[in-house]
């Protein structure tokens, strides 16, 4: 039976990763895959975490079996951190929260609760997005359409475009929505904006479905879960998929967490026992460790303290970052305008090379980005920028011979 099954291409993202790891070249940069790096191209373990790790093992005294909910106390404190310390919804039990495999185990159980509620479902996702929701909400048997989000030839948000395409949304549609951070683009809604995209939610009916994998990379931790605690208010049903892997900087262990939003707290506990039964389907229970790490973290106030600093600073590091890079191609006298490097957040830009200039990025230069010329700028530090930037430049002014 086995016989019948094809090779496929890697996963693009992933694909730049292992073509990376290849690549002798001593100058190679990898700016594919969002990972932060530091000064020195590290990503490195945060001291809060790693303190947390070791009081965890201290105290661990079995690894026996939790169940689908995991670590209480872990989901509790996801509940505290995504929809804000005094969130009314927390308080009134309509929330639950469940930790995942990641987020990408949260989205693809948000995708199988979708599908349960309501099988023929199609969910609308931003024109880009990430490449693997467009994977997961099909795999879990649901239908995908775009809306349109990003203007390549301003750098910016289509905002009036979204909006008039949200307003067709009715109830027993679906929209994802990136939290902040927008990956790939790097683009995301101002608190102003937000607040007329949450009322177009409010006025049409239709299930958001919030995505969040930055929380703390765009303009600080509270400020991030915006756009979650704006639905929150004016919806009376949410999805929240947040993941651990980057404010944490957990990647390998897989920490995530689904988080629903219902119109009351019976319904909220009738739907988290839906989610238990997609876990037992799936994978049967979440991993702990990770999410016992976090747990200490996020209850001991001293950890949470240098947790927030560590969080800024990765932050700060990747705007300076940014500007940096801008100068840098200005003062290189590269006409092309990359000031929206500046406006923009998060790891992830589109430089605006097309699929030809890329290639000639990988194969002159050793600089790796997928197709569409998504660059993580945090990979960039002082030793590689220089080489980046002389490396684009000539990719723009001279045309390949
Ligand atoms: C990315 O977009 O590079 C990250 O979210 C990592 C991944 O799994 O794709």
């Amino acid at each position: 039976m086995l016989e019948s099954l094809k090779a496929i291409p890697p996963d693009p993202i992933l694909g730049i990763l292992a073509a990376f790891a290849k690549d002798t070249n001593p100058r190679k940069i990898d700016l594919g895959i969002g990972v932060y790096r530091d000064e020195e191209g590290n990503t490195p373990l945060l001291k809060s975490v790693v303190e947390a790790e070791k009081q965890m093992i201290a105290h661990q005294n079995s690894k026996s079996y939790l169940g689908p909910t995991g670590v209480p106390g872990f989901n509790s404190a996801m509940s505290r951190l995504v929809f804000g310390e005094s969130n009314e919804a927390v308080a009134e039990g309509r929330i639950r929260t469940v930790q995942t495999p990641g987020g990408t185990g949260a989205l693809r159980l948000a995708a199988e609760l979708v599908k349960t509620a309501s099988p023929t479902a199609r969910v609308s996702a931003s024109e880009p997005t990430w490449p693997n929701h467009l994977a997961i909400f099909p795999a879990a048997g649901l239908g995908m359409e775009s809306y349109p989000y990003y203007d390549p030839a301003s750098s910016s948000l289509r905002l009036d475009d979204m909006l008039t395409a949200l307003r067709s949304k009715g109830p027993g549609d679906v929209v994802l929505f990136h939290a902040c951070c927008h990956n790939p683009c790097g683009v995301s809604p101002d608190p102003a904006q937000w607040e007329l995209i949450t009322d177009v939610a409010a006025e049409r009916g239709f299930l958001p479905i919030v995505d969040l994998a930055y929380q703390g990379f765009e303009r600080g931790l509270e400020e991030d879960n915006l756009s979650v605690r704006l639905f929150t208010q004016k919806c009376p049903e949410l999805i929240v998929t947040s993941s651990c892997s980057k404010n944490f900087a957990v990647y390998r262990d897989r920490v995530g967490a689904i988080s629903v939003v219902a119109s009351s707290a019976q319904k909220a506990a009738d739907i988290e026992t839906v989610i238990h039964a997609l876990t037992r389907k799936n994978y049967s229970m979440p991993p702990a460790h990770g999410p016992a790490v976090i747990d200490i973290l996020l209850q001991s106030a001293e950890l949470t303290a240098l947790w927030r600093t560590e969080v800024a600073g990765m932050r700060d590091r990747i705007n300076g970052l940014r500007s940096e890079l801008e100068e840098k191609i200005r003062a290189r006298g590269v006409s092309r305008d990359f000031a929206f490097l500046r406006r923009q957040t998060g790891m992830f830009s589109f430089l605006g090379l097309n699929v030809a200039q890329v290639r000639r990025l990988r194969e002159e230069f050793s600089i790796y980005t997928v197709d569409s010329a998504r660059a993580n700028i945090a990979s960039f530090n002082g030793s590689n920028i220089d080489y980046f930037v002389d490396a684009l430049a000539e990719i723009l002014e001279s045309p390949a011979a």
